[in-house]
């Protein structure tokens, strides 16, 4: 038996065999406070396997000081806050969850662009508030989505489908990658691959999808939003620091941007104040991948990731390191 330590509860449904076969210890950050780099080095120490989530800075620091450590199977598909340099360094195996949230996670980015488009959120309030006294012929006209340009930065799984989801829709679709993907994919979708000045030039709505890397820090910045419609809308369910948070906020006050849907903010937990204050802004709390089905999944995976390394399995799957 081997010790697993796990920094958040997870759904105990996809733990189960991982703890028939080891001793598991889960910290619980609503008890014990958020898991920084010094809680996580406690955390990590002694442990032979690590099962973190976007949340936690698996920094050098705690990869150097956790001495036992074989892997460190990440509970999500990015691994942004992995230092995966230093992992390599260590000899340390790090695995991710793609695929199952993958679903989960378009569902949510095309609810926020729903809701933004259609003004959810303060239609909520008005009623709530004892505003609707009447039907009205104008009151929070919203955006239609047929015939209108979706921008999708990052066409891979999850900006795929989204896309998949924007053609039931009776959008029009241009994307922006590193590179173009393969042409039968690109015809299947009706997806045109476009530069990114273009990209921002002619979207209604721009959703991101790639991962956050040297490259996309602040990729949506002052110069960016000033290229796009002062109609459009921005839907973010990747990662917060693609978009520079001070400009966005310029950019709505200024009505450079109609509006935008955020499921992740460029210091999380925190949010600007100037998006909490905007009503044409939709916000929620990384909720992306947040459903039953994709976290039991995630759980399951990083576990049989887990077993895989501490078996000394030949492939551990979905190994990133
Ligand atoms: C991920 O998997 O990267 C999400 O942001 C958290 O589910």
């Amino acid at each position: 038996m081997s010790n697993v330590s796990v920094t958040r509860p997870l759904p105990e449904a996809g733990l189960a065999d991982l703890r028939a076969a080891h001793t598991v210890e889960i910290y619980d950050p609503a008890v014990h406070g958020d898991a920084d780099e010094d809680r996580l080095i406690a955390l990590a120490r002694g442990a032979e396997a690590l099962i973190p989530t976007v949340a936690d800075p698996i920094t050098a620091r705690v990869l150097a000081a956790s001495s036992h450590l074989r892997i460190v199977a990440q509970f999500g598909v990015g691994t942004d806050n992995i230092d995966l340099e230093a992992a390599r360094a260590h000899d340390i195996v790090v695995t991710n969850t793609p695929d199952v949230l993958t679903d989960a996670t378009a569902d949510f980015a095309f609810a926020l662009l729903l809701a933004a488009a259609r003004h959810l959120c303060p239609a909520d309030v008005f009623v709530r508030d004892g505003a609707f006294q009447r039907w009205e012929t104008t009151l929070l006209l919203g955006m239609e989505l047929r015939g209108k340009v979706l921008g999708i930065v990052g066409l891979g799984r999850i900006g795929r489908a989204m896309a998949r989801r924007a053609l039931g829709f009776g959008m029009r679709l241009v994307y922006h990658n590193r590179r173009p993907i393969n042409f039968t994919i690109e015809r299947r979708l009706s997806a045109q691959y476009v530069s990114f000045e273009e990209l921002l030039a002619q979207s209604d709505v721009v959703s991101l999808h790639c991962a956050l890397n040297d490259e996309s820090y602040h990729l949506l910045d002052d110069n960016a939003f000033g290229r796009m419609k002062p109609s459009a809308l921005l839907v973010n369910t990747a990662r917060g620091p693609i978009v520079n948070e001070e400009a966005l906020v310029r950019a709505l006050q200024q009505g450079q941007l109609a509006g935008a849907g955020l499921d992740v903010f460029e210091r999380e937990p925190e949010v600007h104040p100037g998006l909490l204050a905007h009503p044409r802004v939709v916000l929620a709390p990384h909720l992306g991948s947040a459903t039953v089905e994709a976290r039991t999944a995630m759980a399951r995976m990083a576990s049989e990731a887990v077993l895989a390394a501490l078996d000394d399995a030949e492939t551990i799957p979905h190994r990133v390191v």
